[in-house]
């Protein structure tokens, strides 16, 4: 794969002129994981997947945390930032307009911190399980983006309060958020599957 800042595979689309994927895994994932997830939801669209680059107890993640939920927020900032610094890269490389990202986890709270701090690196993103990434939200510009947000009603690992409180501070900064709750947890379903696959052939 062209050597840029992160590990990654890129899998050309078949479609032109549908948005291309970034695809974020989550803890443990890898830039394979979501390859699979991204055909199925986004058929024919440019896939763009990374690796994350923090290790945690060897288990590849997109940004520190001190305990679960917990995030290090200075750590977080910096790889949001990093992010797009790829993506940017990423888009010269292979001729891409701006990715949609699709998250799970930890992958979704990356997505949904690089959407706060910097909006112009995406189009748009599925955030499946996200939480808010970061205690105050800078003042961003999200200018009529879309997200849609996949939360599990009976996630352990995020509060359905918490994910309402980030489909807030979204729609505050401009985006257009759909939020679904699933009678769910924190693993990905086949709804999940059913309403993003949904929801991307829109855009
Ligand atoms: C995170 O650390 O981003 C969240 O706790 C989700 C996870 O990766 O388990």
């Amino acid at each position: 794969m062209t050597d840029l800042s992160f590990i990654h595979r890129f899998e050309p689309g078949s479609a032109p002129g549908r948005p291309p994927i970034l695809l974020l895994h989550g803890t443990g994932g890898d830039e394979h994981d979501l390859l699979p997830l991204g055909r199925a939801v986004a058929p024919g669209s440019d896939l763009l997947s990374p690796r994350g680059k923090v290790l945690e107890n060897g288990a590849p993640r997109f940004f520190r945390r001190l305990a679960e939920g917990v995030f290090d927020e200075a750590d977080l900032r910096r790889r949001a930032d990093e992010l797009a610094g790829f993506v940017a890269e990423a888009r010269a490389a292979y001729g891409l307009e701006a990715p949609i990202a699709l998250g799970f986890s930890n992958g979704a709270n990356i997505a949904a911190a690089t959407l706060l701090l910097r909006p112009e690196a995406l189009a748009g993103a599925v955030l499946i399980r996200a939480m808010v990434p970061l205690a105050e939200p800078p003042a961003a510009n999200l200018d009529g983006k879309p997200v849609l947000l996949l939360s599990g009603a009976v996630d352990p690992i995020v509060p359905e309060e918490n994910a309402a409180r980030l489909a807030t501070q979204l729609r505050d900064a401009g985006a257009t958020v759909e939020h679904r709750i699933l009678p769910i947890g924190h693993g990905l379903s086949q709804a999940d599957l059913t309403l993003a696959a949904r929801w991307l052939g829109q855009r």
